[in-house]
């Protein structure tokens, strides 16, 4: 008999180490696998590809003797969570040890590396074009593009730079593919290094996520024979959010305060150490291998319009079945939040939900027909980001919504620019008086002009995106910023 459970950082949260255990006290070999993201259901634990979960050390006797039916949820990659999912970058996630070479190698691992040995750089980033990928950090730039600049650039030394600083709140996926699949993002990044011409990479992981940290510089030790000449360094942030954009994860790379850069120069001419750099996210360089094995055509058949591939998107807040479902863009916002998602976990109506995570727009249901497709997403003034979706019920304020991403703005800013580093603090004092109730209609027309400035005169994302949850707030939510909710009180 096989006990596999997972050992990504969530499972272990919900207490998959202590369930573990006692599986062994009971004289059983528990394998450790990556996790299936279905996290309402973690700790979930897999007997003979049959799963069981949410499962609390208490219920392991009783799984034993065949009495535990109420938690049984039958063979795991049948559950509709996972049936109706397309997962190629996430093809291993549940199914293999992260740590295993031997299971890497024996699920397609390596194949897209051998064929960009083959094929070379120039052929490599020609497929790339070809399969449509684009950055799935957020700004949904066309991957190809970018390492064919990298690729023509001059420079003495070029580098790879992931970027693992995911700070988006809600989202996990990046966490997930490096402590599911880590060789998975390795042989992107020697894939990414081969097509440009660079012999080193760095993965700047953010230091809240140490199960991450461990696994990718055990994984990095593992695979150095196999991706030779090319390196790989693991590198750890020290906690801002702003160090999440390129530029900035640059300079806390070379040891300087984290801070944005201009741009131009772009870092794919001007990057680290002033060298041509390739600063892609994680699912980016993890998406390259399934392009390089299984050919451009084959990513680009899914998707709609220019958003070609699969999305793994972070399902979250106050929802009821949250976790990781990889799909097709295309897929309605609606149907992912109430279909796949199962509306709230709270069993309230949905009111709001925020898509990109704290900088992203908030979307009422009214607008739930929209398709998960970058250009669809900015059609209705919002961004589909990295992904992360935060679902919330009808008791959420979203003029306090609205405050928090001021906040957050204040907090996270690095202060380089003005219109960002006083903007926020004045936005938050605004918002204040509104909620106070005192003169509203000056008061919003103020929170409005703020934003445009900040939207348009901010050096980077942080603070030319706070406008999208704040005005969203105001456009879709007024009740919660006019008089009505003086009323209400
Ligand atoms: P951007 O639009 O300035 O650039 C996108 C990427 O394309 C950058 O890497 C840039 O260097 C590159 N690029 C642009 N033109 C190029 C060219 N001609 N040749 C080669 N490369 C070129 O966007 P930015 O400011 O880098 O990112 C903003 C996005 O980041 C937002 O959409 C936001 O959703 C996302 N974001 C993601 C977070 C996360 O946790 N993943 C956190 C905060 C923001
Ligand atoms: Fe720094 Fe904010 Fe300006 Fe970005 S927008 S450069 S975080 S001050």
């Amino acid at each position: 008999m096989q006990v596999r459970i997972s050992d990504d950082a969530l499972a272990i949260a919900c207490g998959a180490d202590r369930v573990a255990q006692r599986f062994t006290e009971l004289g059983h070999a528990v394998v450790r696998t990556s996790s299936w993201g279905m996290h309402w259901l973690e700790p979930l634990v897999e007997l003979d590809g049959i799963g069981y979960g949410p499962v609390g050390p208490g219920d392991v006797d009783a799984i034993m003797a065949g009495t535990a039916d109420h938690l049984r949820i039958g063979a795991i990659a049948d559950h509709p969570f996972l049936a109706s999912q397309t997962r190629l970058t996430f093809a291993r996630a549940g199914r293999t040890r992260p740590l295993s070479l031997e299971d890497y190698a024996d699920t397609g691992g390596w194949l897209g590396l051998h064929t960009a040995r083959e094929i070379g750089g120039e052929a490599i980033v020609d497929m790339l074009k070809a399969s449509g990928l684009r950055g799935r950090g957020g700004a949904g730039f066309p991957a190809g593009i970018k390492w064919d600049t990298v690729r023509l650039a001059r420079g003495h030394r070029k580098y790879i730079v992931c970027n693992a600083d995911e700070g988006d709140s809600g989202t996990f996926a990046d966490r997930m593919l490096m402590e599911g699949d880590p060789f998975c993002l390795i042989e992107g990044m020697a894939i990414a290094g081969l097509a440009v011409g660079a012999g080193k990479g760095f993965v700047y992981i953010r230091s809240e996520y140490p199960h991450a940290i461990a696994k990718m510089r055990a994984a990095a030790l593992l695979a150095a024979p196999l991706i030779a000449p090319f390196e790989i360094e693991i590198r750890v942030g020290a906690g801002a959010y702003v160090c999440g954009e390129e530029t900035s994860l640059l300079n806390s790379l070379e040891g300087k305060r984290g801070e944005v850069r201009a741009k131009p120069p772009l870092p794919a001419i001007e990057g680290l150490f002033g060298c041509p750099t390739v600063v892609n996210n994680v699912l980016t360089l993890a998406a390259v291998p399934f392009v390089l094995a299984e050919g451009a055509q084959a990513y680009a058949e899914y998707g709609m319009g220019r958003s070609r591939g699969t999305m793994p998107i972070q399902l979250a807040g106050n929802i009821r079945y949250g976790g990781l479902y990889e799909t097709a863009f295309g897929v309605t916002l609606g149907q992912l939040v109430n279909d796949i998602g199962g509306g709230t976990a709270s069993g309230r109506p949905v009111r709001a939900v925020q898509v990109g995570g704290p900088l992203g727009a908030y979307f009422p249901p009214a607008l739930f027909d929209t398709p998960f497709d970058y250009e669809a997403f900015t059609a209705v003034d919002g961004l589909i980001g990295h992904g992360g979706i935060t679902v919330f019920d009808d008791s959420v304020d979203m003029a306090a919504q609205a405050r928090f991403a001021f906040e957050f703005c204040a907090i996270e800013s690095c202060g380089k620019c003005t219109p960002c580093r006083i903007g926020a603090v004045r936005g938050k004092e605004t918002i204040d008086k509104l909620i106070s109730g005192d003169s509203v209609a000056s008061n919003l027309a103020l929170v409005s002009d703020l934003c445009e400035t900040m939207k348009f005169g901010s050096l980077c994302a942080l603070g030319g995106f706070t406008p999208y949850p704040v005005m969203s707030a105001i456009t879709h939510f007024p009740e919660d910023f006019g008089p009505e909710r003086q009323a209400a009180e």
